[in-house]
């Protein structure tokens, strides 16, 4: 918007980095729309201020300098069509050159298929900077990873700047976590600790509770000294989790271990579930969900909570049987009166499936980027923009 209130973006080519990696069906179908909604208002601010505008994003995880059928943006560019209510023509082998005139649109093909994107390879980088005036840094959910759409054209583009939903995201995050209304409570939940273990660590200092669930609560609970069966764990972290919970106790946090779960005998979507107490979990168990006192206990928690982040959902909702205690969660992060952020994928899955979109204080389109503002990490393509003399904001 201060490019736009300077008068310095009509007529110019305005290049957008956006995040539209959305998830897709086995047939291409777009399952969930949040990030390209979210792109939208960059992109009608630069249209209406008579930007000739250039829009480009990855989608999931292309081998460079190979285009399959299944890396094409295609069904982005029909879904934002559809949004926009205009034509999003999509170009191809669109390094070289870019035609495209003021007021108009074009979609640039799976940025991730170019060779020398991940590595930021500066030849790259520099052509890319080339067919821009403007380049506009919008997606938050990538800038954890320096790339040359995301790092390396913010070096040599004439003007550099962050987009409105990058922006928005990082101080909302950021501002949630710097000062806020207590007690604080996470939920980080998922398959694997590994994953997340900086993230807890990180938050074992800041948060007045600590929900751990998922295959990150089964590790939590060997180090308590639980057995869990055959339930998806890293024995080799068990340590790092004491580590944890002890740092939250000398701080007089906690980090609730469920007390009762939702065991089956396969990870079936018809396995019959089964509600035991947590020290009555069978070698040949597998933990699928928290039990229904657990989720209960966690919900009050919740309610009585200032400030609640939360990633990752406490069990295998996908499979309506052990969908119980992500639903409770979800509930009542919605009812309760804290101020709420929620990040990642399936997290975003989980508050699409119980309908409380407008129950959660803030939504992020963030997935490993989400987590790394949590952790305290600058973001480098965020930092880039910084370092740049043009730092204003789109
Ligand atoms: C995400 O989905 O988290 C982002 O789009 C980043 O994708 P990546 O992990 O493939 O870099």
């Amino acid at each position: 918007s201060d490019l736009i209130a300077a008068g310095k973006v009509a007529g110019k080519r305005v290049f957008i980095r956006a995040d539209l990696n959305v998830p897709q069906d086995d047939d291409g179908k777009i399952t969930e729309d949040t990030r390209i909604r979210a792109s939208l208002p960059a992109i009608q601010m630069a249209l209406d201020a008579g930007a000739a505008v250039m829009v480009t994003s990855h989608l999931g995880r292309p081998t460079e300098g190979e285009f399959k059928p299944e890396d094409s943006l295609a069904p982005v560019a029909e879904r934002m069509a559809e949004l926009l209510g205009r034509p999003v023509p999509l170009k191809s082998d669109w390094v070289d050159a870019v035609s495209v005139a003021p007021g108009e649109l074009v979609l640039l093909e799976n940025c991730r298929v170019n060779k020398g994107e991940k590595k930021c390879n500066e030849e790259l980088s520099k052509k890319l900077a080339a067919l821009c005036d403007i380049f506009v840094n919008d997606a938050f959910g990538t800038a954890h990873r320096a790339e040359a759409t995301t790092y390396g054209i913010a070096k040599y583009a004439k003007i550099a700047c962050a987009g409105p939903l990058l922006a928005a995201e990082i101080d909302a995050i950021t501002k949630a976590l710097a000062n806020p209304r207590r007690p604080l409570v996470a939920i980080v939940a998922g398959s694997k600790v590994s994953t997340k273990l900086t993230i807890l660590q990180s938050l074992a200092d800041k948060v007045d509770g600590l929900i751990v669930g998922g295959g990150i609560a089964n590790t939590f609970m060997l180090a308590a000294g639980l057995n869990i069966g055959k339930s998806l764990a890293e024995p080799d972290l068990v340590d790092q989790a004491k580590a944890v919970i002890e740092a939250m106790k000398a701080r007089g946090a906690e980090v609730p271990i469920p007390e009762d779960v939702v065991t089956a005998k396969t990870f079936a979507a018809g396995a019959t579930a089964s509600v035991k107490a947590a020290t009555d979990v069978a070698d040949d168990d597998l933990i699928l969900d928290i039990g229904p006192k657990t989720a209960a206990k966690l919900a009050e928690k919740l309610m009585a909570a200032g400030t609640i982040v939360w990633n990752g959902p406490v069990g295998v909702f996908e499979f309506p049987a052990f969908a119980q205690g992500t639903e409770t969660i979800a509930r009542a992060v919605a009812e309760s009166l804290a101020f709420s952020i929620a990040g990642g994928g399936d997290t975003l899955a989980a508050i699409a499936k119980y309908g409380i979109e407008k129950d959660v204080g803030y939504i992020s389109t963030g997935g490993g980027a989400f987590l790394e503002v949590l952790e305290g990490k600058t973001l480098p393509a965020f930092e880039i923009l910084s370092k740049r003399a043009s730092t204003v904001i789109l």
